[in-house]
């Protein structure tokens, strides 16, 4: 293992998009951001430079922090902000992982602008267990909006309303052929014929699930999260924000007389404006024995087909198709007894509107979202050094409730009172403890998907299921032999899932919904996971350049 050494300037950069230019934040004056390259086991520092006016915070989605908590990143969590001017190193290992994941700001809504890849790969003298590809590409998924972040975040918060719709997603930051004034932003993806290609699918879009295809070719799913699976082919891939996905695609004979379009457009079932245009790019073959003059440009192009924009069905049973590995060299240690079990209900809501505002949620109430009925709130130190340093007293509380305070019929007619409580509380679990938490979805607003993610940890996703869930007959069915392993699953529109994890990694650690309106409403709440007895199971002391509150 070596040390890799990278480095994050923030800073403003105009970019241009839909033919309009906006001056944006960025990594290195880049959009998407820079790939991070290791090698399984290697240990990587990343020293980001707040050259802004905005505080900024990265998170390494998906990296599991083995003891390396005050590297996580999110907001007011396991750090305060680095402010302009100060610079932070964020320092960790990839212990046991490799695979694609991605890093993105995590503060505000700042991962609009600021994301990239991460890609790990297995250490030298490990193989792919399916093979050696001709050739990687990462292709990241994101949103473009032509007005500036801020506008897009105060619209969506300031009177309760929910986001403005995106101007277009993007393939690696471009729109595609298909909007308006972007025919020169079109991501093309260049192939020679009877080859396999290793495509690192990463969804960093901040509000939208994708169904994704590529036209005329089967693609073959062999890693989700950063966790190899047991392949299996799809012409249609789902992908919830938060979650990556690698395939293979396999190139057809020489000289086909098309080009091939790579189009994804959201999976959508909540209520409200959406943004379901198309981004696309193109598939392009090699041509050999065609002249100049006749490229591949005058070739037709073929377009694939996508399900319905609320095709829950599809989703479902594509989420349902992920299996671990579960062999000898990747085994799946599922937790077969469980120590602590939760219920948590996760939905939208509504809140008391603020004194002088105007909100727009039912009845004139404002939009919130919950789990267990409480919106969490921000604190305004960050809950790792609040605990680690026995200040917790006035940041937060530690009883947030393992059931729901009053049971209701969570996919049917929804209760009067579906009004949520304001809090920023934690749940305390001792080292090792083996959990299971069943996600169940609430109908209040009208059921929607949540792509619930959990820093720190993987989880074994062994159920799930629509409508309530049902202890008994449920419980009886999970697949406790190879279920995925993931750090971002979706709970079902209209629904539930069920995961379980070992807590084995002393922290504070977030979980919550990877829509970011949702996240702003309040989806999101915290695992404090106690040191172990041994030294190796204890967090050890901040790094001297933590920023402060
Ligand atoms: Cu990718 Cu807390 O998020």
């Amino acid at each position: 293992p070596i040390t890799r050494h990278y480095r994050f300037d923030i800073k403003l950069q105009n970019v241009t998009r839909l033919c309009h230019t906006k001056s944006m934040l960025t990594v290195n004056g880049k959009f998407p951001g820079p790939v991070i390259t290791a090698r399984e086991g290697d240990r990587v520092l990343i020293k980001v430079v707040n050259h802004v006016n905005n505080n900024v915070s990265f998170h390494w989605h998906g990296i599991r922090q083995l003891r390396s908590g005050w590297a996580d990143g999110p907001a007011y969590i396991t750090q305060c902000p680095i402010q302009t001017g100060q610079s932070y190193v964020y320092n960790f290992t990839t212990v046991g992982q490799r695979g694609t994941l991605f890093w993105h700001a995590h503060i505000s809504w700042l991962r609009a602008t600021l994301y990239g890849p991460i890609i790990i790969l297995p250490k030298h003298n490990v193989s792919y267990p399916f093979g050696k590809p001709h050739k990687e590409i990462p292709i990241i998924f994101g949103e473009w909006w032509n007005a500036d972040t801020e506008a897009v975040i105060n619209q969506a918060l300031q009177n309760g309303a929910g986001p403005n719709v995106s101007d277009a997603y993007t393939i690696n930051g471009l729109p595609g052929p298909l909007y308006n004034c972007s025919q020169k932003e079109t991501f093309k993806l260049k192939v020679k014929p009877g080859k396999t290609y290793l495509l690192r699918l990463i969804n960093a879009a901040l509000n939208d699930d994708l169904f994704l295809s590529i036209a005329n070719h089967t693609l073959t799913t062999i890693e989700a999260d950063a966790v190899y699976v047991k392949p299996f082919k799809t012409n249609i891939l789902l992908i919830a924000p938060g979650q990556t996905t690698n395939v293979l695609l396999e190139t057809k004979h020489q000289n086909p007389k098309a080009n091939f379009l790579i189009a994804a457009r959201p999976y959508f079932t909540g209520q409200g404006t959406f943004d379901n245009t198309t981004t696309a790019g193109i598939l392009e073959y090699h041509q050999s024995n065609t002249s100049s003059s006749r490229g591949s440009k005058s070739l037709p192009l073929i377009k694939p087909n996508l399900p319905a924009i609320n095709d829950t069905a599809y989703a479902a049973n594509f989420s349902g198709k992920f299996r671990s590995l579960a062999n000898v060299q990747y085994p799946a240690k599922v937790p077969l007894a469980v120590d602590k079990s939760f219920f948590f209900t996760v939905g939208l809501g509504n809140s008391p509107c603020p004194k002088n505002q105007t909100c727009q949620g039912p009845n004139g109430t404002k939009f919130a979202a919950s789990v267990n009925n409480i919106s969490f709130a921000l604190p305004t130190a960050a809950i790792l050094q609040s605990y680690f340093f026995g200040k917790s007293n006035g940041v937060f509380a530690t009883d947030f409730p393992s059931t729901p305070l009053f049971p209701f019929n969570y996919t049917g007619t929804p209760p009067n009172n579906t009004i949520v409580s304001n809090g920023t509380k934690v749940v305390v679990l001792p080292f090792n403890t083996s959990v299971e938490v069943v996600l169940q979805d609430t109908s209040i607003l009208g059921a929607e998907s949540h792509p619930l993610h959990l820093h720190g940890y993987n989880f074994f996703v062994v159920g799930q299921g629509f409508g309530n869930f049902n202890p008994k007959n449920d419980t009886a069915n999970f697949n406790l032999v190879d279920p995925v392993e993931r750090n971002t699953v979706g709970v079902p529109s209209g629904g539930w899932v069920a995961i379980r994890f070992f807590a084995d990694n002393p922290g504070a650690w977030f979980m919550h919904c990877h829509f970011e309106v949702h996240l702003s409403w309040g989806l999101k709440m915290v695992w404090i996971v106690l040191d172990g007895k041994l030294p190796n199971q204890k967090l050890p002391p901040p790094p001297a350049d933590l920023p402060k509150c």
